[in-house]
């Protein structure tokens, strides 16, 4: 069971809340600010209680040293706003300065922490390393609040090390996002379909191998389709490929046929000439990739409309759903067509149809459909991704009694 901030009071704590703040950042502009909204709840709990709170998280991947694109100010600016109350931005994570700057809020207040990976202690793989910077952190605060989901996968020292050191708590979007997660993994409402994209195969082979005992459809598109395509003996031309993934797709596609899941592979492919928002494209087989007028040269940038018709009625006419990676290059509106036709086909889920993930989650609000339309948006990828694969998540494990 975890440990629930629910029925504890932080009334006149220091409490440090481990947040998820890991929001796209576009010329110092916020793009998708989800993440941050999905962590008020937890904020806006400790506040009311009359606790200082302490917000710490990471953004990007540093390694280890400060970065000005990296930097969490904007996201200092947007929680202010979003708050409707004022924000300490401590420029420090630990240390001297930092005890200054979130010395400088009571109860009731917020401050957030610069970068945590602006250090090298956080995401180190030295077990020493993190727990050094765990016990500079720990001296921020009483207790520890942890609510960064999409981070629990992670064995970093404010996810870990750091719930060791002083008492630890689940916030409450970790608890809603694994009430839902666990509603997929038990018993969920058939038929079940498991629709995976996004750019590496190799990332989704757990989940894959977990899952296909347990879902009824699995609908692959995204950049690792072609991994598939090429599995099966088509040629992709420039096409994302993971060459040494070949035989490993051919197993999971024996082990699919033997359980009686069915794969739904898209049969049309838009191909372009390059990979740029202006590329010139044309729609061809998904056997027949190469037949384009670009040859070996062109690029699948999106599935075809005849496969996102197919893909979306797939989704439409499931009870219970997962998404996880957009199904082609979303950004560049010429082959965003293939991820708006899953999320619209998500919306129309008489069940529970989930979107998984930062990038997915992103590309749904960047395509114009409303949070509410979902039945749950996770601001986890790679945490849920690593949940439904039945892995023990280090961030969770610490937060059990
Ligand atoms: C994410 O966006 O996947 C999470 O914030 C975790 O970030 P990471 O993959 O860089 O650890
Ligand atoms: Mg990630």
């Amino acid at each position: 069971m975890l440990r629930s901030i629910l029925g504890q009071s932080f009334a006149g704590k220091r409490v440090i809340l481990r947040c998820d703040l890991n929001v796209p950042i576009k010329d110092g502009v916020i793009t998708d600010d989800g993440r941050i909204r999905a962590s008020l709840p937890t904020i806006q709990h400790l506040v009311a209680q009359g606790a200082a709170v302490v917000i710490c998280s990471h953004l990007g991947r540093p390694e280890g040293a400060p970065e000005a694109k990296y930097s969490l100010a904007p996201v200092a600016q947007r929680l202010e706003e979003l708050l409707g109350q004022p924000v300490i931005f401590s420029e420090d994570t630990v240390g001297v300065k930092a005890k200054a700057a979130t010395g400088l809020i009571s109860d009731g207040g917020v401050a957030l922490l610069e970068n945590l990976r602006f250090n090298p202690g956080e995401a180190s793989k030295d077990a020493q390393e993190r727990a050094v910077f765990a016990s500079q952190l720990a001296e921020l605060g009483d207790v520890l609040v942890s609510d960064g989901f999409g981070v629990v996968h992670r064995k970093q020292a404010s996810v870990y090390e750091l719930a060791g050191l002083i008492p630890s708590y689940a916030g409450l979007l970790i608890t809603k996002e694994l009430e839902v997660l666990k509603s997929l993994t038990e018993s969920p409402e058939r038929p079940y379909t498991v629709v995976l994209g996004g750019s590496k195969v190799s990332d989704k082979l757990g989940v894959i191998g977990h899952l296909l005992p347990k879902v009824d459809r699995i609908v692959i598109g995204g950049g690792m389709v072609f991994t598939v395509l090429a599995a099966l003996g088509h040629k992709v031309g420039k096409s994302l490929l993971e060459i040494d993934q070949l035989d490993v797709v051919r197993g999971f596609l024996a082990q699919a046929e033997q359980l009686g899941v069915e794969v739904v592979l898209p049969n049309d492919i838009v191909v372009a000439s390059g990979f740029s928002a202006s590329a010139e494209f044309e729609v061809v087989a998904a056997d027949q990739i190469e037949s384009s007028r670009f040859g070996a040269d062109g690029m699948g940038l999106d599935i075809g409309p005849d496969s996102a018709e197919r893909f979306a009625q797939a989704v439409a006419s499931s009870r219970t759903v997962f998404w996880n990676g957009p199904m082609g290059v979303f950004e560049f509106p010429n082959f965003a067509a293939g991820t708006k036709a899953i999320a619209q086909g998500l919306t129309e889920v008489a069940g529970l149809g989930v979107v998984g993930g930062g990038d997915s989650a992103a590309a749904v609000r960047a395509l114009g459909f409303a949070d509410e339309a979902f039945g749950h948006i996770s601001t986890g990828g790679g945490a849920s991704l690593e949940y439904l694969e039945g892995k023990v998540l280090p961030g969770l494990e610490v937060l059990n009694d």
